[in-house]
């Protein structure tokens, strides 16, 4: 099973928060491409941080769509989409307010259920992200964390290059701060802060 966790690289969605979420506020659609995405708490910390920063109108047109290429982590990952709940011990990252707000005590003891609310900004899809085949356009961010540094180098170029064109213009790109932007796609992306892992696309929609 991938190794995953809500509010997993926090320093990453702190600048989605500062950088991208303005944006958004500006957006009637709002599209975003969560790649490598496990078991799902990723997309849904995701859908936890713009139901707090959105008007519920604008989060009511945000759509999340999940991908991963391992069939193991499907089973698990619709479970959670269908019923949502998660032991105590999986949710002890998620910032108070927002575990208030949004998860309710179910049963047994210790359990917790998310809302639908935020269930419902989410669909999971199984992608090979080296098949270099985008799964839409027009994204507004593109989510791709802890999934590069497993790819030989010319695969992480390809994909990134994929995620280029399948972002709108000026649309972003969040990773890990530890990823290093291959010197081949300088061009095309520009790190918004200093050794943060989130980007933003240069030139024009494809
Ligand atoms: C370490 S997990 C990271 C999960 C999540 N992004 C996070 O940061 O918590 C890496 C994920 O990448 C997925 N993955 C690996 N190769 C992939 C590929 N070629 N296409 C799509 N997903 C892939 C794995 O199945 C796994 O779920």
């Amino acid at each position: 099973m991938a190794l995953t966790s809500f509010f997993r690289d926090k320093d990453t969605l702190n600048l989605i928060e500062e950088h991208v979420l303005p944006e958004m506020r500006r957006s009637i659609y709002i599209r975003i491409w969560d790649a490598g995405c496990a078991t799902g708490e990723e997309p849904f910390t995701l859908a936890l941080i713009l139901a707090e920063g959105l008007s519920p109108d604008a989060f009511s047109s945000v759509t999340i769509l999940a991908t991963d290429q391992e069939e193991s982590n499907f089973p698990q990952f619709e479970k959670r989409l269908a019923e949502g709940v998660y032991h105590k011990t999986d949710v002890i990252w998620i910032p108070r307010p927002l575990f208030d707000k949004y998860f309710y005590p179910f049963e047994p003891p210790d359990y917790y259920q998310i809302s639908d609310q935020i269930r419902g900004r989410v669909t999971y899809q199984k992608h090979d992200l080296l098949s270099l085949e985008p799964v839409g356009a027009n994204f507004d961010l593109v989510v791709c964390k802890n999934v590069l540094l497993h790819f030989p180098p010319d695969s992480r170029i390809e994909v990134l290059q994929m995620f280029h064109r399948s972002l709108r213009t000026n649309g972003f790109l969040a990773m890990e701060s530890s990823q290093e932007m291959p010197a081949e796609c300088e061009p095309l992306f520009q790190r918004l802060v200093r050794g943060g892992g989130l980007f933003q696309k240069v030139g024009a929609a494809t």
